[in-house]
């Protein structure tokens, strides 16, 4: 049977590093480190991923504040606040959740938020650093896989990775994550030609496609490791939804160890997100 990679274990266990960072910085005499959510209208999914935020900073001692907007916020108010925000020295991280109501143009809220207090990494000064691997704030979800799979493979030089799906969220910078950690990395995708064959040859495979149950049992070796970003809603054969990955996870047991869903990577999204609010009030305090 493969290892369960424990995500929340390992997120825990980040949460207490990130709680003494906290403690360590509060005792120096630094501010409480802050970090400010913007929720825009009433998106449920997104209700629930901000209640969970502003929860876990509590927890490590994060000092949270949430701005919820109404719907029909113009993208001039959006922008004011953020500038604000960008001025204000108790908030160091900014986070605005996305999706955005269609009248407001994302990529240009996004970029607004100043590259030192962009904790989800999104803005292009951020993704540029990761690019050229000169620092700079790393994306939450790609950070957390590659926490996972050094908890599995301490080292990852010269290692085989295949990475499925090219999303600049999860895709693209883990594969310069994965670069800079000296593996030997192959992007690919659901329009990749003959991709359970180049799955077979990875030592690792990180699965973020968006497409439920895609990598089927064949298309693992023996002893890869299988960390699955994946999260769907699906109906079961008994009729009751369930969540599942990109991973058939049943047909996976032969691999040396793998990341449940739910309770694998997406733990620790929200544990990377607290250490990069922390990492950001160092930078801006210390
Ligand atoms: N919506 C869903 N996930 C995320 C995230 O990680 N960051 C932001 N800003 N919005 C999201």
């Amino acid at each position: 049977m493969a290892d369960i990679i424990d995500g929340r274990a390992i997120a825990r266990q980040l949460d207490e590093k990130t709680k003494a960072e906290v403690d360590a910085l509060v005792a120096a005499g630094h501010p409480v480190p802050g970090l400010t959510v913007i929720l825009v209208g009433e998106d449920p999914a997104s209700e629930v991923y901000v209640r969970r935020k502003i929860k876990a900073c509590e927890k490590v001692g994060i000092k949270s504040t949430e701005h919820r907007l109404a719907e029909d916020t113009s993208q001039e108010d959006l922008l004011a606040l953020i500038d604000t925000l960008n001025a204000d020295p108790e908030v160091h991280g900014i986070l605005c959740q996305v999706p955005l109501p269609d009248h407001i143009d994302t990529r240009l809220v996004l970029r607004s938020i100043t590259p030192e207090k962009d904790v989800d990494g999104f803005h292009p000064v951020n993704v540029g650093r990761l690019s050229t691997g000169t620092g700079g704030i790393v994306p939450c979800t790609p950070l957390g896989v590659m926490l996972l799979l050094r908890s599995v493979i301490p080292d990852l030089t010269g290692k085989d990775v295949v990475v499925i799906g090219k999303s600049n969220i999860v895709g693209k910078p883990v594969a310069n994550l994965l670069l800079d950690a000296e593996a030997t990395v192959t992007v690919t995708h659901i329009y990749t030609h003959g991709l359970p064959d180049i799955c077979r040859q990875a030592d690792v495979i990180v699965a973020a496609a968006g497409a439920p149950e895609l990598v089927k049992g064949y298309w693992v070796k023996d002893d890869a490791v299988i960390i699955d970003v994946g999260i769907t809603r699906i109906e079961g054969e008994d009729g009751k939804t369930k969540l599942v990955g990109d991973v058939a996870f049943d047909e996976c047991q032969h691999a040396k160890a793998i990341t449940p869903v739910p309770g694998g990577v997406g733990p620790m999204t929200i544990a990377c997100l607290l250490a990069n609010t922390v990492q950001a009030a160092r930078a801006l305090t210390v």
